[in-house]
């Protein structure tokens, strides 16, 4: 695998095939930088609704910022219709010349104020606005991705036919979630139709579903999926990321494949640090807190960490506590610092 790296996936030049899904409310800058530094070869922007950029909501403008050093990322987008889509589209083209390397265009979201609108998975019941929404944003000369799920459960056939009209009209790279839009996240994603779909599309789909092993990832590939996308994963296990490229192949640094508690912690204390800086104290707390939760599984002292943290309110208070985190743990040689 590592040996056809670098490649042009979808238009984009990536160093390997894992890619940071994009997560609403998750997937900001600094967040996206850090799965970059572990190794996903690109990122997604959380989706940003097209109406609010239109309105010049700040919330929706603040979603096209990047860090330095971060790119290549995905502007994902939401729209009801073609023109809002395609305005929006030029109007963060034209803002942020150049910043992105692709327009994402989000037809997989199931919750109910993105489907009210007409966006998300409800564009899977209009095929013919679906590829006309790529069609327009073909027009802007950025590659155009689109992010998916399947019909149902055994209907393969109006999966294929609706991935058919998009690459048809232009789409670089179609990543489909192997869940129908009323399954949300329950269940199991159904790899099969993914795996049939890469079949018949060559070099064109990628997967997204429950990708919580570098195992699972291979699987995707091996059955001839361009890109994996990985979302609960990388929040379960940042470190899904290195573990997955030395699967394939990829010299990683050692520190990744196997990190003590000490490294991780400093890296979550420099990721929160950031985020307060460029987003807000709160949204730190919130966001290592939901890191903190899944990562150090069956460790000996982090049950209690993790329920100290849990605890504490503010930023501030919740990185003193993992800067000086070193009395919960038995072990002193499981949180090596880093050199
Ligand atoms: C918190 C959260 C937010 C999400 N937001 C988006 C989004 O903005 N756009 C999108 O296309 N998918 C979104 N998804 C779906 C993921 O990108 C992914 O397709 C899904 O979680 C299945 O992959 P996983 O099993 O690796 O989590 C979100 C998922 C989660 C858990």
């Amino acid at each position: 695998m590592k040996e056809t790296f670098p490649k042009a996936v979808g238009g984009i030049t990536l160093e390997s095939p894992l890619i940071l899904a994009p997560m609403a409310g998750v997937t900001i800058p600094p967040l996206r930088l850090f799965f970059r530094k572990l190794g996903a070869a690109a990122t997604h922007t959380e989706m940003v609704s097209c109406a609010g950029l239109m309105r010049s909501n700040t919330k929706s403008g603040n979603m096209l910022e990047i860090c330095h050093k971060e790119e290549p990322v995905i502007l994902q987008l939401f729209a009801g219709d073609t023109k809002t889509l395609l305005t929006a589209a030029e109007k963060a083209m034209s803002e942020a010349p150049g910043r992105f390397a692709a327009l994402g265009i989000n037809m997989a979201c199931p919750m109910p104020k993105v489907l009210k609108k007409g966006a998300g998975s409800r564009l899977l019941e209009d095929p013919e606005k679906a590829t006309s929404m790529v069609k327009s944003l073909k027009e802007l000369g950025a590659p155009v991705w689109v992010k998916t799920r399947i019909y149902s459960e055994r209907g393969f056939s109006m999966t294929a036919s609706f991935c058919e009209k998009l690459l048809s009209a232009g789409a670089d790279n179609v990543c489909v979630h192997g869940r129908t839009p009323s399954q949300r996240y329950a269940g199991v994603a159904n790899r099969q139709s993914v795996f049939d779909l890469a079949e018949t599309f060559p070099d064109m789909i990628s997967a997204s579903g429950d990708v919580f092993t570098p195992q699972e990832a291979l699987d995707y590939l091996e059955k001839r999926c361009v890109s994996v996308f990985i979302a609960r994963g990388a929040l379960k296990d940042p470190f899904i990321f290195p573990q997955t490229l030395a699967a394939l192949g990829f010299s990683v640094d050692n520190r990744l494949l196997c990190p003590s508690i000490g490294l991780q912690i400093s890296l979550l204390v420099e990721l929160g640090d950031h985020i307060a800086e460029m987003a807000s104290p709160r949204l730190a707390e919130i966001l290592i807190k939901r890191l903190l939760s899944g990562m150090f599984k069956s460790i000996p002292g982090i049950a209690e960490l993790r329920r100290d943290c849990a605890c504490l309110h503010g930023w501030n208070a919740l990185r003193d506590l993992m800067s000086g985190c070193e009395h919960y743990f038995e072990r002193r040689d499981m949180l090596c610092r880093p050199t």
